[in-house]
């Protein structure tokens, strides 16, 4: 059997990270699930991770960045995801292709089109079973970010840039309720775990 494949995904700072460690636990305890990997984007593989630095902090074309992201997750696919969930392993994503719809679309307004043809090619029919959507107001965002670390690229940029980068998560998801949750992320991490517990009592 397969095993499922969720991504996390939402602005810096919603609180993603904090909550992935202990989602791969609670489906480590249930008999049903497998092993359980937990990855990130760009990342998860030694090439990624290289391509993740050059891409966090050294400037570039947004197209260059855009097919990085896909050069990075090809690489991801191919070597990890793919194996895993054809073992029967289940697959946790710090983020995955709506990121890039997302800041490479809606937060640097590259076309959609564009990022769809590198999707259909680097994917093929390869979409997340669950995307779980952290969700919280610029603000809550940029307060949770400031002190916690010093900024990447990304981390430094416009309020504008963020907001339409929400956006547009906020738009895919309603494009396709059967795969997003959108969680509340500004509540309490432990109010936030109640709603987890729940979604993946779901699975
Ligand atoms: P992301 O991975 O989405 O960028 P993190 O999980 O790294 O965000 O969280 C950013 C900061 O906010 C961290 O310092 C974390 O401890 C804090 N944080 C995360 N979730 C919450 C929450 N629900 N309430 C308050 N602070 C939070
Ligand atoms: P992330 O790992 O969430 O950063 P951190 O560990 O600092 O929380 O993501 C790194 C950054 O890369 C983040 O700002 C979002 C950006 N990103 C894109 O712009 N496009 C993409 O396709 C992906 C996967 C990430």
């Amino acid at each position: 059997m397969r095993g499922k494949f969720i991504t996390f995904e939402g602005i810096d700072g919603a609180g993603k990270s904090t909550h992935i460690d202990w989602v791969a636990e609670r489906l480590r305890a249930r008999a049903d699930t497998g092993r359980v990997v937990t990855t990130r984007e760009p990342g998860g593989t030694p090439l990624g991770e290289d391509l993740r630095q050059l891409l966090l902090h050294r400037p570039m074309h947004l197209e260059t960045e855009a097919l990085l992201m896909f050069a990075a997750r090809r690489e991801h696919i191919a070597e990890v995801i793919e194996p895993a969930l054809a073992r029967g392993d289940w697959v946790i994503s710090d983020r995955f292709t709506d990121a890039t719809f997302a800041y490479q679309g809606g937060g640097r307004g590259l076309p959609t089109a564009r990022l769809e043809v590198l999707e259909t090619w680097v994917q093929g029919g390869l979409q997340p079973d669950l995307t779980l959507l952290f969700d919280v107001p610029l603000e809550t965002a940029s307060a949770r970010l400031a002190g916690a670390r010093s900024p990447d690229k990304f981390e430094a940029e416009s309020r504008a840039f963020f907001q339409r980068t929400r956006d547009e998560y906020l738009r895919r998801a309603a494009a396709a309720p059967e795969r997003f949750r959108v969680i509340d992320a500004t509540r309490a991490i432990e109010e936030i775990r109640v709603t987890l517990e729940e979604i993946i009592a779901s699975l």
